[in-house]
């Protein structure tokens, strides 16, 4: 017997990926519900451009240029949103407030999966995170600039501790928060909106 995690089983579920850059994970979403109608949202045109390529000739997915946590969703318009990779960009108040309209967008039954970068519990265990990461890239064979690159764009991350999104995702109204994927500071969470209030 198949065991879900959403409660909505809508034959062609509405799935909104916040931050979807080239389409990467609406791509695998799209393996796994066939039906499904995609919305991809991100501020970056030429990323979006990518994924217009990737999901070329495919009527059942639209695209919207937009900064996502100034961006209004109606009400009850999605059964699934996801994310990968984004939300760490935003300050710890407006992850907050994103959570909470991320609630509202959702129709009962829906789901949110985020998967990010987070914060250690503690200074201890970032210091472990950037090690084992600074160390991973130095054996991956990247050029010294891409690495330089890379290390320039993780000065910007705003990563937040995991046990304070989840505690956030609460806080917004979502049930069975959860964590289903961790590993050093990649971490797979989700909340579920109850099918009855
Ligand atoms: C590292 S990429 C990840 C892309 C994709 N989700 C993936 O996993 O391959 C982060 C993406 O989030 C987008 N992004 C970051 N903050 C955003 C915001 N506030 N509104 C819309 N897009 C945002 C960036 O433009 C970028 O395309």
């Amino acid at each position: 017997m198949a065991i879900s995690l959403v409660a909505s089983d809508a034959a062609s579920p509405r799935v909104l990926d916040l931050g979807a850059g080239t389409g990467l994970l609406a791509a695998m979403v799209r393996s796994k519900l066939p039906q499904a109608r995609l919305s991809l949202i991100d501020m970056s045109e030429s990323m979006l451009e990518v994924a217009r390529q990737r999901f070329a000739g495919d009527p059942d997915v639209e695209y919207t240029v937009a900064d996502y946590s100034a961006h209004t969703f109606e009400p009850g318009s999605y059964d699934i949103i996801v994310s990968s990779l984004s939300i760490h960009h935003l300050t710890h108040p407006a992850k907050q407030a994103l959570f909470k309209k991320l609630y509202d967008a959702l129709t009962p039954g829906g789901v949110f999966v985020n998967a990010d970068q987070v914060a250690g519990a503690t200074e201890a265990a970032d210091a472990y995170y950037r090690q084992r990461w600074l160390a991973e890239i130095a054996a991956s064979g990247l050029s010294q600039a891409a690495i330089d690159a890379s290390v320039e764009r993780r000065a910007v991350d705003i990563n937040a501790k995991l046990g304070d999104q989840m505690d956030w995702l609460s806080q917004a109204g979502f049930q069975n928060v959860d964590c289903m994927y961790k590993y050093l500071d990649f971490a797979v969470f989700y909340g579920l909106k109850p099918a009855t209030p």
